[in-house]
């Protein structure tokens, strides 16, 4: 299998779960969603579109395995994992906020090596083979150049334990006082993208989920962005913490979060 017919077999199943989910988000009512934890909620969309996606899949790569948000893994044992979050974002896909997406990472011996980011409201495909460089709708996202420091717009996540909680909310601080704007756009996957096309500066995960990142990543990577863990290594799927941002940048974004560790 070329690592292209990925895109080609993927595109197709991807804005297809995305349009159903998007006539769904169109009548979503809030009392539909099920709390998962105290800061989690899960809709029955989250849960019907990453069957679909799966069973999608399958049809082309019945021997790989898949890793989803809600239903976990599935035949581990494969050296090709499918690494699905269906809606990233459902927080803000049940206030009928249009920033959620789908976000399909695909792994080869736990390196990610294609990854695909559909928002269906604003139709924006984003998408990434490695080494072939990273695509928003079909054009090439080129290196963008550096911002201004007093125009940087920085963006956080943060996973659902009190410690992430807390250094993400210390980072905000520091950045809102500092910066033009720090922001929680409300999907991983999103930010990472946007950092990628370079509509906004960083971003920075306290906790990450692997299925909200997988893909952005390896976007963000080959849009020429420096994705890293908080000490600075290259991120890879087991790090804790995710950072993105351009190189000029990314010395400083560590630097604050060290010094909010100590
Ligand atoms: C969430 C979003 C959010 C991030 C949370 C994630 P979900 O994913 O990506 O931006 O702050 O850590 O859990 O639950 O909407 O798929
Ligand atoms: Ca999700």
């Amino acid at each position: 299998m070329k690592k292209n017919n990925y895109l080609k077999i993927i595109t197709p199943i991807i804005k297809r779960a995305g349009e159903n989910a998007r006539k769904k988000w169109l009548r979503f009512n809030r009392s539909q969603s099920v709390m998962k934890s105290q800061t989690q909620i899960v809709t029955a969309v989250d849960r019907d579109t990453e069957k679909e996606l799966i069973k999608q899949i399958k049809k082309y790569f019945p021997s790989h395995g898949f890793l989803g948000e809600e239903y976990g893994y599935s035949d581990k044992k494969s050296d090709f994992i499918w690494i699905i979050d269906p809606i990233d974002g459902t927080t803000n896909f049940s206030i009928h906020n249009p920033l959620w997406s789908i976000s399909i990472g695909l792994a080869y011996k736990g390196e990610i090596i294609f990854g695909i980011i559909y928002v269906p409201v604003l139709e924006e495909l984003f998408w990434a083979n490695i080494k072939q460089g990273a695509y928003l709708n079909g054009l090439k996202i080129k290196p963008h150049h550096k911002s201004e420091k007093s125009k940087q717009i920085h963006t956080f996540c943060h996973g659902s334990k009190k410690k992430d909680l807390k250094l993400a909310l210390e980072y905000y601080r520091q950045q809102k006082l500092n910066a033009l704007d720090c922001r929680q756009l409300g999907s991983a996957a999103i930010e990472l993208a946007y950092v990628a096309t370079g509509r906004v500066d960083s971003i920075i995960i306290p906790g990450a989920n692997i299925w909200d990142v997988a893909a952005g990543a390896l976007i963000a990577q080959e849009a020429g962005i420096m994705v890293t863990d908080f000490k600075g290594n290259m991120w890879n799927l087991k790090s804790h913490d995710i950072a993105a941002a351009r190189s000029d940048i990314m010395a400083d974004i560590l630097k604050k979060i060290q010094k909010l560790k100590s």
